[in-house]
């Protein structure tokens, strides 16, 4: 049967949003609304693909508005609530916690409240649909593991040690409960580190590339042996549409890639991928004449160990036999040719990332959205 959901994408004009959206675009017959507030990491460029398709539609606004999400949810007759919107920067959540609280805390309790009264009050979808609330939450909330521990599985207690991973623990307690009281119709996923097109470099690896194609220091923190899982992001796409489509009501489900790579490994591998590109395509020296191989040196050149960031969790790692058990989900085996395809991305769309970095695309999507920013 045709996906012919009616979806609410909250969060869809950021990262990991805009690349569920560009698969539900290209890959099934539902009709989406984008919810998104357009924080500093909001960015309606990303939806340019499939801006135009009569499937999407975009509006700006924040999930805290109970007001607006009631309206959002009436008028488009909602099913399904794929819930992407957060505060995502752990390093932020250190500097300014606040809106981590209001954001993922408040957010999504305005959105369980919203579908609790609609879902189970007289509101009820008439597509003929099951409705469904996909929270989208991290591997961060399982702690940091030991070095020879065993990966995490769902059922692991939680022990949250940032601002970021505390206000997605919080939340993901508030799904579980309206699951456990109302029996409200949720699943949960926890990802692991996401990289891929059209994310925020302020990310490790976009961070990475972005500078040294710009010839500027390369930071690593503390002795860059923190370990993360890292997943491409069309692996997480295909994860959240096996959860819809054949998860488990009630049920929580991780979506790892199976890659563990210590950070500095990590980024040594991405100097020598900029590198062999360089000597693969002699123009790029012209584009980038700062970075360090268009004047022969290497990028690995530019690695600068700094203070570790506080609070940092040694290591993150999912065990993924339920997902790959129950849903068939598989991540891609070889994450040295994902990797290489995401530096092939961002020498490809240089456009993008320089307007992420010099603020301009705030002032496009001023022009384009008629949208007061702050
Ligand atoms: P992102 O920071 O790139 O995008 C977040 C989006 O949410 C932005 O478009 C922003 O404008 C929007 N937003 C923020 N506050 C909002 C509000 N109050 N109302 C409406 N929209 C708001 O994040 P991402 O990397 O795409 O992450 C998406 C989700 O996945 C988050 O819930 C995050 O916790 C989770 N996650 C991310 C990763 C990762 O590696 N990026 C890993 C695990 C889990
Ligand atoms: O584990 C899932 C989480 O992954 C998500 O829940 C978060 O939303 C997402 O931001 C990400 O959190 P991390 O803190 O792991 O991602 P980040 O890219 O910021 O950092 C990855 C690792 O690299 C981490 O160990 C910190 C380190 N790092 C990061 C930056 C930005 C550096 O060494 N130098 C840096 O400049």
């Amino acid at each position: 049967m045709a996906d012919t959901r009616r979806m609410l994408v909250t969060g869809g004009a950021g990262f990991i949003g805009a690349n569920f959206v560009h698969d539900a675009v290209e890959n099934s017959d539902a009709n989406l609304v984008v919810l998104d507030a357009l924080t500093y990491a909001g960015n309606v460029a990303r939806l340019e693909p499939v801006v135009g398709s009569p499937r999407l539609a975009f509006v700006h606004g924040d999930i805290v508005d109970r007001e607006l999400v009631d309206r959002l949810l009436a008028a488009h007759d909602i099913d399904t609530i794929v819930h992407f919107a957060a505060e995502s920067h752990v390093d932020r959540s250190i500097h300014a916690p606040e809106a981590f609280i209001r954001t993922n805390v408040l957010g999504t309790h305005v959105l369980l409240e919203a579908e609790r009264s609609r879902w189970l009050g007289t509101g009820f979808p008439t597509s003929g649909r099951d409705p469904r609330f996909h929270h989208v939450s991290t591997d961060e909330v399982y702690g940091s593991l030991a070095g020879d521990a065993s990966p995490s599985v769902e059922s692991d207690p939680y022990a949250p040690n940032s601002p970021y991973s505390a206000s997605k623990a919080g939340s993901d307690h508030l799904v579980r409960a309206y699951h456990h009281t109302y029996e409200l119709p949720v699943t949960t996923s926890h990802c692991s580190n996401n990289f891929g097109p059209y994310q925020f470099p302020e990310k490790l690896i976009p961070l990475v590339i972005t500078r040294g194609l710009q010839g500027r220091a390369l930071p690593v923190y503390g002795d860059g042996r923190h370990r993360r899982d890292w997943l491409y992001v069309k692996d997480h796409v295909q994860g959240i549409r096996l959860v819809l489509e054949c998860g488990r009501v009630g049920n929580t489900y991780n979506i790892g890639g199976e890659h563990e790579w210590a950070n500095i490994d990590l980024v040594r591998f991405l100097c020598r991928t900029i590198d062999v590109a360089f000597e693969r395509e002699p123009s790029l020296a012209e584009r980038f004449p700062d970075a360090p191989p268009a004047g022969g040196g290497a990028c690995a050149d530019l690695i600068t160990f700094v203070d570790d960031r506080p609070g940092h969790d040694r290591r993150y790692s999912l065990n993924i036999s339920q997902a790959r058990e129950e849903l068939g989900y598989a991540p891609e085996p070889d994450i040295e040719r994902a990797l290489a395809h995401t530096v092939d991305w961002y020498l490809a769309h240089e456009d993008w990332w320089r307007g992420v970095l010099d603020g301009s695309y705030r002032a496009w999507v001023e022009k384009n959205y008629g949208t007061e920013l702050t």
